[in-house]
């Protein structure tokens, strides 16, 4: 069932996944890939909401979390807390996406298993849900099927299945809690990542501006505000809509300026989508990240070259926007940002 929060914003939606296509076609971008199907339209009771006439906007509000199964949450909670599911018992999920430093790591790029350096810089685990494609490069489809990934990889936690499952296996909680959640099943790869998955859907939180978003003028400062209105101004909306501010398309890196060029060093990690699908279109683009919690989660980009947001929004306007703003515009954009950290919260930021 949807809340009344989410069947108030439905309508607008629909509209609104219309505009965010068309804006980017404007100023002349792609459109963006696979969109979303929009939200059935629907007005409960026949009553036009007080909200559509005037509150059109590019970014939707987000609803606490409905429909998670606790149990199977708190069971994901405890494995990507888990350092038996890597090879050498070092490492677990949240050594890199801890959740007391927005989901991320605080790095460039991430430490993993036996000290080897990762090649991009950890994302924020906290609206990972919330993105229509996971990792930098969108080449996995599901918070499941990107699992796989961390749990081989080399410089993450350098295990395997069996391995992790037996691992796993020795421990008669473990034994207990799967057999209680998944009957018949028990200890496997699928659920175990279904654990996980399921708690990483509990992760994404309400913030300031979402309250702002559904008619609470105080919610958030006099800066944010300004901030927000240079953020749809300037096009930053372009790319960074929907209720992910982000997580909703791909974009290249450098749409109006050569940014690699100007940062030099290019290595195949900058290559972005073109190392799925080999097309030279796709050189240089990326999932447009979400820029919810966005101010917890320094340092910046897929490469963490930008260590300051400061830096990151400035970097944005010149190379994906053409320009260069103002000291006092950054600092409201980023007063703007800030309103888009979620407080902390049981299972989330802070816990
Ligand atoms: C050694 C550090 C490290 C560990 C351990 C790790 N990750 Fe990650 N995680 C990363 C990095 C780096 C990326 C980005 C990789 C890329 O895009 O190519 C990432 C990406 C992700 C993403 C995609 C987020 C997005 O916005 O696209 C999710 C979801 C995720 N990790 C979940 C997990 C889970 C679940 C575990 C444990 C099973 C885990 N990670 C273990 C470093 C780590
Ligand atoms: C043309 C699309 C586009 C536009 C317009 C755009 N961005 Fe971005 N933004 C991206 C992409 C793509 C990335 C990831 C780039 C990378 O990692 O190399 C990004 C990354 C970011 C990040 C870093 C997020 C993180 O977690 O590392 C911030 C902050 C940001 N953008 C803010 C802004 C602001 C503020 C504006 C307007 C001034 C803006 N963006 C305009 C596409 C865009």
């Amino acid at each position: 069932m949807a809340t009344p929060f989410q069947q108030l914003w439905r309508p607008v939606a629909g509209v609104l996944g219309l505009l965010g296509i068309g804006l980017a076609l404007v100023i002349g971008l792609s459109a963006p890939e696979p969109a979303p199907e929009p939200p059935p339209t629907e007005l409960g009771d026949g009553a036009p909401s007080p909200f559509l006439a005037d509150r059109a906007e590019p970014i939707l509000p987000l609803a606490a979390v409905a429909g998670i199964d606790a149990d199977k949450m708190a069971l994901g909670r405890k494995l990507f807390h888990e350092e038996a599911l890597s090879g050498d018992g070092t490492v677990s999920c949240a050594t890199c996406h801890d959740l007391g430093r927005g989901g991320g790591d605080a790095r460039p790029r991430p430490i993993g298993s036996g000290g080897a350096e990762g090649v991009v810089n950890t994302p924020s685990i906290l609206n990972a849900a919330l993105g229509f494609r996971q990792f930098w490069d969108g080449r996995a489809a599901t918070l499941e099927d990107q699992i796989d990934e961390p749990l081989h990889g080399p410089h993450e936690m350098n295990s395997s299945w069996p391995q992790a499952v037996s691992a796993l296996g020795r421990d008669p909680a473990y034994q207990a809690a799967f057999a209680m959640l998944y009957p018949g099943g028990g200890i496997t790869a699928a659920n175990v990542k279904d654990a996980l998955a399921e708690f990483q859907r509990s992760l994404p939180a309400p913030t300031p501006f979402d309250r702002f978003l559904a008619g609470d003028g105080s919610a958030i400062s006099g800066d944010a505000k300004a901030g927000y209105k240079l953020f749809k101004s300037l096009g930053c909306v372009a790319c960074h809509q929907g209720t992910g501010v982000g997580g909703n398309m791909y974009q290249r890196m450098g749409l109006l300026a050569d940014y690699f060029a100007d940062r030099g060093g290019v290595t195949a990690a900058d290559f972005g989508r073109y190392n799925v699908t080999g097309r030279e279109e796709d050189r240089f683009v990326f999932k447009v990240p979400s820029l919810r919690n966005v101010a917890l989660t320094a340092p910046y980009f897929h490469d963490g070259s930008a260590g300051t947001l400061e830096k990151a929004v400035r970097a944005m306007a010149r190379y994906q926007l053409g320009r260069e703003i103002t000291a006092g515009e950054t600092k409201a954009i980023v007063a703007f940002l800030e309103s888009l950290t979620a407080p902390p919260q049981i299972g989330g930021p802070g816990s």
